[in-house]
């Protein structure tokens, strides 16, 4: 099975990357795509999203990052993968996602989207919480992988 994590990972967070880890077992090939949420501003730039994805994901073999600016399903088509993971940290994540879930298989009909559980230490986490308990001094080590604190640190005052 070939499948797409898509996110807009601003920035990836151990969270993302457990439901990674776990969804490479299971598949072939796993493409984590970067993509645009219309109904966030965004923080760091696209490109060094995707760099510290690569970074953060460099020891899974079957895994690759890529960046689209565009409608998912229209991702889907391009490199024609009809299967969508998504995470759910919690019973509110479920409404939303299955929103997303019903719409993009309205508007491209082979869109799957499978779901998988967070580890429930993750799943109060969010890469809007990492930002702000960064922002405020906090501690962020436990939340993300090495090189994004490490990354967050050189790009304070875009938080
Ligand atoms: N661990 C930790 N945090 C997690 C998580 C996990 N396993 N799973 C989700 N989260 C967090 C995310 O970091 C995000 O936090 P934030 O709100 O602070 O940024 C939040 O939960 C929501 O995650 P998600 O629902 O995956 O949203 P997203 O913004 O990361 O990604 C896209 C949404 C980019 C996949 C979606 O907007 C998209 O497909 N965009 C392209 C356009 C499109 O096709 N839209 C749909 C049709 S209209």
């Amino acid at each position: 099975m070939v499948a797409i994590y898509p996110g807009s990972f601003d920035p990836i967070t151990n969270g993302h990357l457990d439901i990674i880890k776990r969804a490479a077992k299971l598949t072939n090939k796993l493409y984590v795509a970067v993509l645009n949420n219309s109904n966030k501003k965004g923080f760091i730039p696209i490109d060094q999203r995707v760099e510290l994805i690569k970074n953060a994901v460099n020891e899974i073999e079957n895994v690759e990052v890529i960046y689209f600016n565009g409608l998912l399903v229209e991702l889907l088509k391009e490199i024609k993968i009809d299967c969508i993971i998504k995470g759910l940290r919690c019973a509110l994540d479920y409404e939303y996602e299955a929103q997303m879930a019903h719409l993009n298989r309205d508007i491209y009909p082979n869109a799957e989207t499978l779901f998988m559980m967070c580890s429930p230490r993750y799943s109060f986490l969010s890469s809007s919480a990492v930002r702000e308990i960064y922002k405020f001094g906090g501690d962020i080590d436990k939340y993300v992988p090495k090189c994004v604190e490490e990354k967050i640190k050189k790009m304070e005052e875009l938080l």
